[in-house]
């Protein structure tokens, strides 16, 4: 079943075979504005795979029916082919059990969730809660929200002018107060991977859970929830290759059986009167409702897409990618990287002196080249760094030179144009 994709390496890992990949995405091969696309925007949304999409596809075509509700044979095979993704994912992450893997819509749902049923169950009055400043709004508002609703108080971990959290400052922010941590494990705007493990480690000394905004991590970085130790992970499929609208929520499975459910309705149940509701079992008493079925087929063959190039292999290529383009572009006129941290995954954000992102995005669009310009959903971190916006490549698994070389000539155009 991956014909297509089996053997991009060869046996001593020496050759990544990036044609092969990209003959894998049909949309690698749309032009746009009469130019071959250059999609540098992974960050924001990955790909396709034809294999992914295939799967997705068949499911409809072939076997559509609602799961966990039918005996007849459709949805039995529908069941099988969602619980068989959750099991993908399971060993993806190293999970102890698939119990601890609950389908939700994305990353955002997923600390929404934790926020709304282990956070109103454990934060008081009083208690704070840690993120740090490189967090995304999906992984600073729920918070915000709980620490509104309970008095409670949100802490932000600094950073560094290289984009990196400054530990000494975490250290010196725990206490007794602190109740719950939570923060990215590779930022989006800057692409720093921060020492989750050592976050971790030194949060369970003090007896304070940890949850890992995974959104931009896991599709670079191989992720083992046990080794981390984390006690909640959240990712999104559209990240890995997969389908929007589904996700993860990765979390230890004694607090998951302490939550509260997140929302009522169907197949979150086990036993439902009108005096009372009794809860179904772990993962189900978190997916309440008919899920997002394809798509969690989808995300399970995304990863097995994945799992047949190797994390590790993508993560080498992607990094040789990075170096590559930061070193073509750091000559540029006026222009600054934003993001210099020593760790990092395949993200380039940078700022011209003399022109707005907005019109950085345009310009490059016009000759097939998409990034994304903006503030990213971290606003505070533009603060940060005294900047309204950036712009931002980011790059995948599929990405070449030559396109590196079309985004840094298109930067020249555009120095000759506005510098
Ligand atoms: N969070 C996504 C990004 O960084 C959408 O672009």
């Amino acid at each position: 079943m991956h014909t297509k994709t089996a053997a991009v390496f060869t046996q001593n890992n020496k050759r990544y075979d990036v044609e092969k990949i990209r003959n894998d995405f049909p949309i690698l091969k749309t032009t746009v504005h009469g130019k071959p696309l250059v999609y540098l925007d992974n960050a924001a949304t990955t790909q396709k795979p034809q294999y992914v999409i295939d799967k997705e596809n068949n499911y409809y075509k072939k076997y559509n029916a609602n799961i966990h509700r039918g005996v007849h044979a459709l949805s039995q095979e529908a069941t099988e082919a969602f619980e068989e993704s959750r099991i993908i994912v399971k060993k993806f992450i190293n999970a102890l059990g698939k119990n601890e893997i609950i389908f939700t819509r994305g990353t955002t749902e997923s600390v929404n969730l934790v926020a709304s049923t282990y956070g109103r169950e454990n934060i008081n009055e009083g208690d704070e809660i840690i993120i740090s400043h490189m967090e995304h709004h999906s992984n600073i508002v729920p918070w915000q929200m709980l620490c509104q609703e309970k008095n409670s108080k949100l802490r932000v971990i600094p950073i560094n002018d290289d984009g990196e959290l400054i530990f000494e400052e975490f250290e010196k922010m725990i206490n007794k107060r602190t109740k719950f941590i939570s923060v990215v494990h590779a930022s989006n705007s800057l692409g720093t991977v921060n020492p989750v493990k050592k976050i971790i480690d030194l949060a369970h000394s003090h007896n304070i859970p940890v949850m890992l905004d995974a959104a931009q991590a896991v599709n670079h970085l191989p992720i083992d929830v046990q080794e981390l130790d984390c006690d909640f992970l959240a990712f999104s499929g559209h990240k890995l290759y997969g389908p929007t609208g589904i996700g993860i929520l990765y979390g230890k499975v004694n607090h998951l059986d302490a939550m509260p459910p997140y929302m009522g309705g169907g197949d979150m149940i086990s036993k439902v009167t009108f005096e009372e509701t009794t809860y179904n079992e772990l993962p189900h008493k978190f997916e309440a409702g008919t899920p997002h079925i394809s798509g969690a087929i989808g995300l399970g063959a995304a990863i097995e897409y994945i799992e047949k190039i190797g994390l590790e292999n993508i993560a080498r290529y992607e990094n040789e990618l990075l170096i590559y383009a930061t070193e073509a572009v750091s000559d540029l006129t006026g222009l600054r990287i934003i993001g210099t941290a020593k760790e990092k995954i395949s993200v380039l954000s940078f700022h011209f002196e003399n022109v707005h992102p907005h019109d950085v995005g345009t310009f490059l669009d016009f000759e097939g080249v998409a990034i994304r310009t903006g503030h990213h959903c971290t606003q505070p971190l533009m603060k940060r760094f005294n900047i309204p916006a950036t712009s931002r490549a980011s790059f995948g698994m599929y990405n070449t030179k030559e396109e590196v070389d079309l985004l840094v000539a298109g930067l020249k155009k555009i120095l000759e144009v506005f510098g």
